[in-house]
């Protein structure tokens, strides 16, 4: 693909489709996607398992030390999955147990830093599609295409809910709906980078559009900003 390589953030609303998106860009651009979320889920595991007190700076601390994570590439799934020392836990950290407790774990001060300081090294070449909450803010706010992504919240549910649901068809719609609310609002009044639109972030709101309909408008997005260099 010619151009210069960029940065493109994806930012938004939980379960808004964020990853579709990202995943579709970093193909098509022959780009790495990074899914920053898996990131805060699978340390929501670590600390589940290995009871970790969320009040407790100490223990946070000391246990982040006991934390390596990698994303790996399998080529049976043909995508990046994410490792929590060296195991694979892509799958299991999508359980709804993880999303209760993930965005509490997100908000922790020191776990922020420990994230964000390894999503700024993968961005270093370029070349990437990030998706997440404070990407475009805080993780590289010098990106060179933003995105920040809506849909209405009823939409976002029944989207959540079949995802969910094809795994575990006890899962009910009120709690999808009940995590979905309870996540954007500890995510986005949290103290520490909370999630919010960056001021030259391009809104995408999908509710009204097919997968390929968004697609197009942010491939668009993402050719403009290769062909132009945005002026320092
Ligand atoms: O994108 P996701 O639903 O997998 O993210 C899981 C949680 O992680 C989400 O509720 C908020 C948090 N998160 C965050 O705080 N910052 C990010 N960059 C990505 C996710």
């Amino acid at each position: 693909m010619r151009g210069k390589k960029i940065i493109i953030t994806i930012d938004g609303w939980s379960s808004c489709g964020k990853s579709t998106l990202a995943k579709q860009l970093a193909k098509e651009l022959g780009y790495v996607y990074v899914d920053s979320g898996a990131m805060y889920r699978a340390i929501t595991l670590y600390f589940i398992r290995n009871n970790v007190g969320l009040d407790s700076h100490r223990e946070i601390r000391e246990a982040l030390k006991s934390i390596n994570l990698e994303f790996v590439f399998n080529p049976v799934s043909q995508r990046s999955e994410m490792f929590l020392n060296g195991e694979n836990v892509e799958y299991v950290i999508r359980d709804l147990l993880i999303a209760e407790k993930v965005s509490d774990v997100a908000a922790i001060k020191e776990v922020r830093a420990f994230a964000v300081a390894q999503q700024q090294k993968m961005g270093v070449k370029k070349g990437i599609v990030m998706d997440g909450r404070d990407i475009g803010t805080v993780v590289f706010p010098k990106a060179e295409l933003k995105i920040f992504m809506t849909a209405d919240n009823a939409v976002r549910v029944e989207r959540r809910f079949k995802e969910l649901f094809a795994k575990n068809p006890n899962v009910t719609i009120e709690e999808v709906k009940n995590n979905l609310e309870m996540r954007d609002y500890i995510d986005s009044h949290r103290e520490v980078s909370p999630l919010r639109k960056a001021e030259d972030a391009l809104e995408l709101d999908n509710t009204q559009l097919t997968e390929e309909q968004q697609f197009k408008k942010a491939l668009d997005w993402a050719l403009a900003r290769k062909a132009v260099k945005k002026p320092e």
